[in-house]
């Protein structure tokens, strides 16, 4: 499988030629290298509706036709802009032909762009070649990590150190603690001037804590 991070807290997946995207916030994002008429995704994974999270999702719906996987009024909202949407909710989960995807709580908020409600924001866990991955999406430290750590072995947590709409970078040190993932890989800092953070510093905490870290460069690709 190939992880590419796109900046902020999108990424492209690539699986047995499946091509995956969690929150596409590309067009008007400053830090990705590619914008939404490079993407052709099969799939949309979306953690809740704010616009930096859900991007050029109508344009790359209208483009490329994908199924996206969201909470059900946020999948609601999608259907009604005619788009192709599987409806989930936190805690369940659901295999899918690249893998499963489970849906987590996240502490924040959400609204379409139109002002529309869009349901609970939300964490996501994907388990995909024998990997699990778990995006926190945008949300503060909760205690429940903990539980979300213990039941599902995490390999990779994507983890917001930004600060100011999420988790700064002092309590992205105690969610890594709490979910004890093999690898953190910061996200949410330095596409704007409010969220900027150091991820070396967040790196240098949680190596002293005993925890792995690995910055991605905005549009970097790893294979894993
Ligand atoms: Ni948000
Ligand atoms: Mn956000």
């Amino acid at each position: 499988m190939k992880i590419r991070y796109l900046g902020h807290s999108a990424f492209q997946i690539k699986t047995n030629g499946y091509e995956i995207l969690i929150d596409p916030f590309l067009d008007d994002n400053p830090v990705s290298p590619i914008k939404s008429k490079d993407v052709h995704p099969d799939f949309v994974i979306l953690t809740h509706a704010h616009g930096d999270h859900l991007g050029d999702s109508i344009k790359i719906g209208n483009k490329s036709n994908p199924l996206f996987i969201c909470v059900n009024e946020l999948a609601e909202w999608l259907k009604s802009k005619g788009l192709k949407a599987h409806n989930m909710h936190i805690g369940g989960s659901r295999n899918f032909e690249f893998g499963k995807v489970k849906f987590t709580i996240a502490h924040h908020g959400s609204i379409t762009p139109d002002g529309n409600y869009a349901g609970e924001p939300a964490g996501v866990i994907l388990n995909i070649e024998n990997k699990t991955i778990y995006h926190t999406g945008d949300t503060g430290l909760f205690y429940d990590m903990k539980l979300i750590g213990e039941i599902n072995s995490i390999d990779y947590m994507f983890v917001p150190i930004g600060d100011n709409f999420t988790m700064g970078i002092d309590d992205a040190v105690k969610a890594v603690e709490f979910v004890k993932p093999k690898i953190a890989i910061p996200i949410h800092y330095n596409t704007f001037e409010i969220i900027k953070a150091d991820p070396e510093l967040f790196k240098q905490k949680i190596e002293a804590n005993g925890f792995n870290c690995r910055i991605m460069k905005f549009g970097e690709e790893i294979e894993v």
